[in-house]
């Protein structure tokens, strides 16, 4: 058995503030600790009360005004697309083939692909996120390297095969038929393997013929806990260029829900440009959306309306992605700052508790992971950040003036980045310690 107690500031959302009153959404310790066990929350509160319990010898780590959070929960990030990151102009359908295409050919061979799944969750780690949905390539071998590299660090991952069969270059396609035995193979090769949970992922409708759809409903149906990731209505050009390629189909929505992959267990990228008519139908079907705002900015592809989204008349569960790299930064408290800026321009300021919600608990809620991780509380895996208010002169400054940890947090995600992970813990080992070499 392995014991130790993190003390500190402690704040974690246990409820959704979109929807609830804020005094109800929200743990705050002034000075807590959280006692774990075996990789596990044991106990958390108060640290007079909490250290009572406590045999006398634990080890407690001590973080003085630093905040423990849950760690951070990318909800849609593609791991092969690292070394692109930040690639000059273009918009989706031109960025895809200029940049991403060819990148991603870099995966079918498998050492290249292994050298990036272990940078690709160390950088995760360095910026405090504890668990993530992935893309990978439509090499399976991709696959294996994301799934070794995250089990190595015990890391609760969601990844799949990318399964595309049309429209992109011959190197990296599949066909239907192979796509849907190699993630078959995967899926009896790692879903619930450790903390691997295998994600049918389909990259979306543009690069898909009607039938590998098809075979990828035939996978969701053929394993009932398996989850499903794409991407929908990101830009324009690809709203128009899915009506072209399923004119039977009434929308773009309508399209993945006539392969049966509108379901709890889907979750899709960006849904920028949805009508009120798609908005409901997620809200029936109870598929979710990655909300990916860096990206969003980056590749120019639209304003993602968080408040329409939620509307609480039919509310869609929204979870918060990087989408790495169409996304500019790893650190979830940048895509905050960003989602903030985002709602801004549509006349909406998003409350700290709601924007620290959905880059934890609102991220695992839509990837179907919220019975696990994303708030501390007994039970949940000691998945936890660290977030250091000092970590430059420019934070430090600004974080001496606040006034209530509501005004220190938004800050944060404002201002903050990977420098201000002090450190970050996964299943109750410290998998990253900033100022280290490691
Ligand atoms: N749509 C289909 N594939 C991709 C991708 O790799 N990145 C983004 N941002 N959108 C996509
Ligand atoms: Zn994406």
């Amino acid at each position: 058995m392995k014991e130790l107690a993190l003390r500190g500031v402690i704040y974690s959302p246990i409820a959704d503030p979109f929807f609830n009153a804020p005094e109800d959404c929200v743990v705050y310790e002034s000075d807590g600790l959280i006692w774990i066990r075996d990789g596990r929350i044991q106990a958390i509160g108060d640290y007079n009360a909490i250290r009572a319990q406590l045999p006398d010898e634990i080890d407690i780590r001590h973080y003085p005004d630093s905040i423990l959070l849950p760690g951070f929960i990318d909800a849609h990030i593609h791991y092969p697309q690292v070394e692109i990151i930040g690639s000059y102009g273009t918009q989706l359908l031109e960025w895809l083939n200029k940049y991403t295409f060819p990148t991603e050919a870099k995966f079918n061979d498998p050492a290249h692909a292994n050298r990036i799944a272990e940078f690709f969750i160390a950088e995760l780690q360095r910026n405090g996120t504890t668990a993530a949905s992935v893309f990978c390539t439509s090499a399976p071998g991709s696959v294996d390297a994301i799934f070794e590299a995250a089990q190595a660090e015990n890391m609760l991952l969601l990844a799949g095969k990318m399964m595309m069969d049309s429209y992109a270059p011959a190197d990296i396609l599949d066909t239907a038929q192979a796509s849907y035995d190699d993630s078959k193979a995967l899926i009896e090769r790692w879903h619930k393997r450790g903390r691997c949970l295998y994600t049918v992922t389909p990259r979306f409708a543009l690069t898909s013929s009607p039938r590998q759809l098809e075979l990828a409903g035939v996978l969701m149906r053929e394993y009932a806990d398996v989850r499903l990731q794409s991407h929908i209505s990101e830009n324009r050009a690809e709203v128009a260029r899915a009506a072209e390629l399923y004119p039977q189909r009434e929308n773009y929505t309508d399209v993945y829900d006539h392969y049966g992959l509108l379901d709890p267990r889907a979750i899709y990228g960006h849904a920028i440009h949805l009508s009120e008519g798609e908005l409901r139908r997620f809200h029936e079907t109870g598929a979710k959306i990655a909300h990916c705002p860096t990206s969003n900015f980056f590749i120019g592809s639209g304003l993602f309306d968080i408040a329409r989204t939620r509307d609480p008349a039919r509310p869609v569960t929204v979870g918060l992605g990087t989408d790495v790299g169409g996304g500019t930064s790893f650190s979830m408290l940048q895509t905050m700052s960003e989602a903030y800026k985002m709602a801004q321009l549509r006349g909406i300021s998003v409350t700290t508790a709601q924007s620290y919600f959905l880059a934890t608990l609102g991220s695992a809620q839509a990837l179907g992971i919220d019975d696990r991780v994303g708030k501390l509380q007994p039970g949940y895996a000691a998945d936890i950040g660290v977030l250091d208010p000092r970590a430059t002169p420019l934070l430090a400054l600004r974080s001496d003036v606040a006034e209530s940890i509501d005004e220190l947090l938004f800050a944060l995600m404002i201002c903050a980045d990977d420098r201000a992970i002090e450190a970050t813990y996964v299943a109750g080992e410290r998998a990253h310690k900033r100022d280290s070499c490691g």
